[in-house]
């Protein structure tokens, strides 16, 4: 964990209120693993807010001094107003990466191969960087849910890649080579109409393990899928889904287990949301008590 004053590379509204935002930070780039998130100074509010990272560039490995993350965030109040300000060449305060990621079993194992990972919303910004680093070994379907189609992860993120990739990285989609997207809007404007849980059932026996980022609503339902007791009236191997990671997006105080402010109850006791995840096992949360 470094604090790192950065600069702004490029700050692009993609979707309506919703902004992809490539900053200059070598030594993150060089270190963060999906599913991580590094917490920003939002001007002159006292608490830092955070955010998953969305991409990096290049991944994991050397600092070469031109390393680039990528954030993709809702405006959702003065904090991230603040942030979706923020000019090309700026600096910004970033404290990172912080907390525990996605896991990925290897293949040599033979247990992993298919990756399915659900996304509602705003909850496709982290699944983006652990497609990144899994989609050379692994088979992945990504279900992106949303209210209407211009909800949906973007056809124009292509071309807005990080600066130092050059022109030929920057037409490169962010969704990489291989991946099968289906879409999911409430109001079929595109792709299957419903909800990303409607149609989760349907891969289960496909996939090996199963990464979600949603809202709390999502996760509620993908929890209740997950009961035995449900699976076996249900005649679905729901049973998979008891094997699922969620990303958990909490209200945070100082982002690194000091202020105990995101403190959640589990099967395994009480946990710190940014120390010890934002990533947990679905069935390991007990989310009647969970407040997001
Ligand atoms: Fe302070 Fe998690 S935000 S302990």
């Amino acid at each position: 964990m470094k604090q790192n004053l950065c600069t702004v590379v490029s700050n692009v509204e993609v979707m309506p209120d919703i902004h992809l935002m490539w900053i200059k930070t070598p030594n993150i780039a060089c270190s963060v693993l999906p599913g991580q998130f590094i917490t920003v100074r939002c001007g002159d509010f006292t608490l830092r807010r955070p955010f998953s990272v969305h991409q990096a560039s290049p991944l994991m490995g050397e600092d070469s001094g031109e390393g680039e993350i990528a954030l993709l965030f809702k405006v959702t109040g003065k904090g991230t107003l603040w942030l979706s300000e923020r000019q090309t060449g700026e600096g910004i305060d970033i404290l990172g990466p912080l907390g525990e990621g996605f896991s990925i079993a290897p293949t040599k194992s033979g247990q992993s191969k298919h990756l399915l990972l659900v996304a509602g919303g705003i909850g496709i910004a982290p699944l983006v960087l652990l497609m990144q680093y899994a989609s050379s070994q692994h088979q992945i379907t990504l279900i992106h849910g949303a209210s209407t189609a211009n909800q949906l992860y973007p056809s124009a993120l292509p071309k807005i890649g990080p600066s130092s990739a050059g022109k030929k990285r920057s037409k490169l989609s962010p969704l990489p080579t291989g991946v099968q997207f289906i879409p999911v809007t409430e109001d079929g404007s595109m792709g299957k109409k419903g909800m990303a849980t409607d149609i989760l059932p349907d891969f289960l026996d496909w996939a090996d393990q199963v990464y979600a980022c949603g809202p709390l609503e999502m996760y509620e339902a993908m929890a209740e899928m997950s009961l035995p007791a449900l699976s076996i009236a249900e005649g679905r191997s729901n049973l998979k889904l008891r094997k699922c990671q969620v990303s958990l997006e909490v209200r945070m105080g100082c982002g690194f287990g000091a202020c105990y402010g995101c403190t959640i109850n589990t099967n395994q006791g009480l946990k710190q949301v940014c120390r010890d995840g934002p990533v947990f096992e679905l069935d390991d949360i007990i989310w009647q008590e969970v407040r997001i």
